[in-house]
């Protein structure tokens, strides 16, 4: 008998609402026969905040650290300061359940114009730390509002939350092109950028096989649009991760194709799925998103499962999907029933 998984679905906000479900029913469909889904499904997110205040209260985060994965829709809404529901809700959800390694593929599909004349080939993933950085919350200010004001923000660096992203982005490298490319800015953030090149050096001796090289994050930027197809690995920490996502993204034809996991790679606790686009207001309610992202976070989620056949019908599903229909225009049921119908 398939074994059942337990998933948190947090949809969120906005758009999140619409396509998460079509996540559920990707997994429920690819995974037919050899795992079975029970979902909590948790009100999380700006509508709850803004009707009774509550963020991510300590019983429901218990709750949701006792399921086998998580899938996320979007998080955000204009009302509400910048920075609450981002510090309390999903970072605090990476950093509480230690998902340290935050994996984004990007991949050009045939039917996707990218925004560049001549892309090429492009299939490469960013390993992006998740726990630390400058995303950790250290530093503070004083003097606020006045003009001796002092505002510090701190990056934290442990050998120990490098080296176990470090060893992640080396076997997936296996498993691909075997090559990882280092992004940091060591000429200089000496401190951070020289640990960083280090553990990267000494764990790449276990891996004969992987080649390595680095860059600047700054050049990153243009070999992001002047040869992606240089890339297969990239490593990276928290907030260098952030940007050149974004930007990956875009080299593929929008974020709208783009899936991301925050893995729990120890398995302590859940790792959690989700597009990396955000709860697109301006088109909430309007049935008008691309619910593709969504159901790629559902074939990661069942990738970190280790239902690879299952992920890997969901992949052709999408493919296939892009490359007849792409250009057209669809409702987000319409494309959810499109590629469920080719699963
Ligand atoms: C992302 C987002 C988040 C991040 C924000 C919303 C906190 O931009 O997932 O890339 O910075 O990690
Ligand atoms: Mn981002």
């Amino acid at each position: 008998m398939a074994k059942t998984y337990k998933i948190a679905v947090i949809p969120g906000d906005g758009i999140g609402k619409e396509v998460t479900p079509w996540a559920q029913k990707a997994l429920e469909k690819a995974a037919e026969g050899v795992a079975d889904f029970e979902y909590e499904q948790f009100d999380l997110g700006a509508e709850r905040y803004l009707r009774d205040g509550s963020i991510l209260p300590e019983e429901e985060e218990e709750r949701i650290k006792a399921n086998d994965a998580i899938l996320l829709g979007a998080v955000g809404d204009p009302r509400i300061k910048a920075g609450i529901l981002e510090r309390g809700l999903l970072l605090k959800l990476r950093f509480d359940l230690d998902q340290y390694v935050n994996l984004r593929p990007s991949k050009l599909y045939k039917g996707v114009t990218s925004p560049l004349a001549n892309p090429g080939d492009i299939d490469f993933v960013v390993v992006r730390e998740g726990t630390e950085g400058l995303y950790c919350g250290a530093g503070g200010a004083v003097r606020r509002g006045t003009p001796n004001e002092v505002a510090t923000e701190v990056s934290i660096n442990t050998a120990y939350g490098v080296e176990r992203v470090v060893r992640y982005a080396f076997k997936l490298a296996m498993k691909r092109r075997k090559h990882v490319t280092l992004v940091h800015k060591k000429n200089v953030l000496v401190n951070a950028g020289d640990m960083w090149q280090r553990i990267v050096d000494r764990v790449a001796e276990e891996y004969p096989e992987v080649t390595h090289d680095y860059l600047h994050i700054d050049a990153t930027t243009i070999f992001l649009v002047s040869n992606p197809s240089r890339f297969d690995v990239i490593l990276t920490d928290n907030l260098f991760g952030d940007i050149i996502t974004d930007e990956a993204g875009a080299v593929v034809g929008g974020v709208g194709y783009s899936a991301s996991g925050c893995i729990n790679a120890s398995d302590e606790y859940p790792s959690m799925f989700e597009p990396i686009h955000g709860s697109a207001p301006d088109i909430a309610g309007q049935n008008k998103a691309n619910p593709t992202a969504a159901i790629l976070s559902a074939a990661m989620l069942l990738e970190h499962l280790g239902f690879d056949d299952a992920a890997k019908k969901i992949h052709a599903a999408v493919e296939a999907d892009i490359e007849e229909l792409g250009s057209t225009v669809r409702t987000t049921d319409q494309v959810g029933k499109d590629i469920l119908a080719r699963i």
